[in-house]
């Protein structure tokens, strides 16, 4: 089929990269020049474990293309999907502005060249955007608004694009529905054929449910902290049931990333609007953001303050294997180290210069083990492999004092220990 996919960011490129490899036509269309002209050199402007090497094959195999112009160079497609950001405005509402200048130049594009299309909103969007869209839309009588929301992980976002956990598309009419099963005919997963209001709202339930539980485990991991209980060890013992089950109940220093944190605020402003309270994502949220603080405040009392401490700080960007810093926390951890007067360096593969154009105070180092040399303390803030799995006597050997503080429980607790490390994790004794 040909396709169109409005936005070539985390969500777009990878979306355009998967259904070209699935033998659609694809083409990405995006409003930032420079974006384009490194994609049509196949370089990915952002890290994603595959993605550039899938998109050399792509693109080789003319397959993907990319441009920036909807009107003049995507007139061919019949399914657009827009990809693009819906990000957080002043007051905590998902800000629509990049989604409706996409859906007008849509309009312009019908206008220009009316034909059988289907308008596929993938962007993250509250309830009732999609029926927004389609009355927009309304006047071509051809062209189908279809919701479906997009679940994949950052970090191994092609994987999942390749291999969903599901398919919910939301649409009103038979035929968007065939078409949508026709695109992804090639995709083995359960499927959800629903209207787009029940579509947009399993997204944002979704994204809260899964803050929920990283909050709630954190929330309790304070309570572990001070029984002198181990969280690790509870959060095992809970997720052996089934009706639990094992994933996300890390206890941490917080979620981060482009999702959680605006999608949860944007359904509380859903909610207020409809005089709904959801008092238990308010305290979600508010686990999130003073997570951090608590744990800085406990490497304070265990360091006898913080002033003139060299802190090693190891991890930046939110999660491992991307190169995204939205919302990450190693944001507030520095700032709070910083405030609190610690000599902080600091080691991320990938996002150092992306932080280091917030942090210039800190020093950046090229590997983990320039990061620790002479440090009085680590503190590991995101788990990318090469900041976990440590040579623990070269560690040992050019730190200053072998103090570890694991922010995310990640370190291997036993082995630490028996290198002679004062090992501190999260809501462990
Ligand atoms: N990043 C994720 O992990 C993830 C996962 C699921 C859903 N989502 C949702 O998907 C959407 C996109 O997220 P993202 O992280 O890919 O955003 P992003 O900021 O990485 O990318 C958005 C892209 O859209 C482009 N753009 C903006 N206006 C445009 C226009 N009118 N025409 C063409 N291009 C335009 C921007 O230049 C940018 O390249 C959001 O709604 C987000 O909530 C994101």
């Amino acid at each position: 089929m040909n396709v169109a996919v409005i936005g070539t960011g985390y969500v777009g490129l990878t979306t355009a990269v998967s259904l070209a490899l699935h033998g659609h036509r694809v083409i990405g269309i995006d409003v930032d020049e420079e974006k384009v002209k490194q994609l049509r050199k196949k370089k990915s402007p952002i890290y994603e474990p595959g993605l550039e090497e899938a998109l050399e094959t792509v693109v080789e195999q003319g397959t993907l293309s990319f441009g920036s112009s909807l009107a003049d160079e995507a007139a061919e497609a019949e399914i657009l999907f827009i990809c693009v950001g819906t990000p957080e405005s002043e007051d905590g509402t998902a800000d629509l502005r990049y989604l409706f200048a996409a859906v007008e130049e849509l309009r312009l594009l019908q206008q220009h060249d009316p034909r059988k299309r289907a308008v596929v909103v993938k962007s993250t969007v509250p309830v009732g955007t999609g029926d927004r869209v389609a009355d927009l839309l309304r006047e071509f009588a051809s062209v189908h608004v279809v919701s479906n929301p997009e679940f994949l992980r950052e970090g191994r976002a092609l994987r999942d694009a390749l291999n969903p956990s599901r398919i919910v598309i939301g649409a009103d009419h038979a035929e968007a529905f065939a078409l949508m099963d026709q695109l992804y005919e090639r995709l083995s997963a359960e499927w959800v054929r629903t209207t787009r209001a029940n579509a947009e709202m399993i997204k944002y339930a979704s994204n809260a449910f899964l803050a929920t539980r990283i909050s709630f485990m954190n929330e309790l991991s304070r309570l572990s902290a001070a029984l002198g209980t181990d969280i690790e060890v509870i959060a095992r013992g809970m997720g052996l049931d089934s009706r639990i089950g094992p994933e996300f109940l890390r206890a941490g220093l917080g979620y981060g990333g482009s999702c959680f944190p605006k999608d949860t605020i944007a359904l509380l402003q859903v909610a207020k609007e409809q005089g709904v309270s959801l008092g238990i994502l308010e305290q979600v949220r508010e686990v999130n953001r003073t997570q951090p603080s608590w744990y800085v405040q406990l490497m304070r009392e265990r360091l006898q303050g913080l002033v003139g401490k060299r802190i090693a700080v190891l991890g930046l960007s939110f999660k491992p294997d991307t190169d995204d810093i939205r919302e990450a926390r190693s944001l507030p951890v520095l700032a709070e180290l910083l405030e609190a007067g610690a000599l902080v360096s600091a080691y991320d593969p990938v996002s150092a210069e992306a932080v280091a154009r917030l942090y210039p105070q800190v020093r950046y180092a090229q590997d983990v083990y320039e990061t620790l040399t002479d440090a009085d303390a680590a503190l590991l803030v995101t788990e990318w492999k090469d900041c976990v799995e440590l040579q623990w006597d070269r560690v040992k050997e050019v730190m200053a004092s072998p103090v570890l503080f694991d922010g995310r429980n990640a370190w291997p607790t036993q082995i630490v220990k028996r290198h002679g490390f004062t090992y501190c994790g999260v809501g462990k004794s």
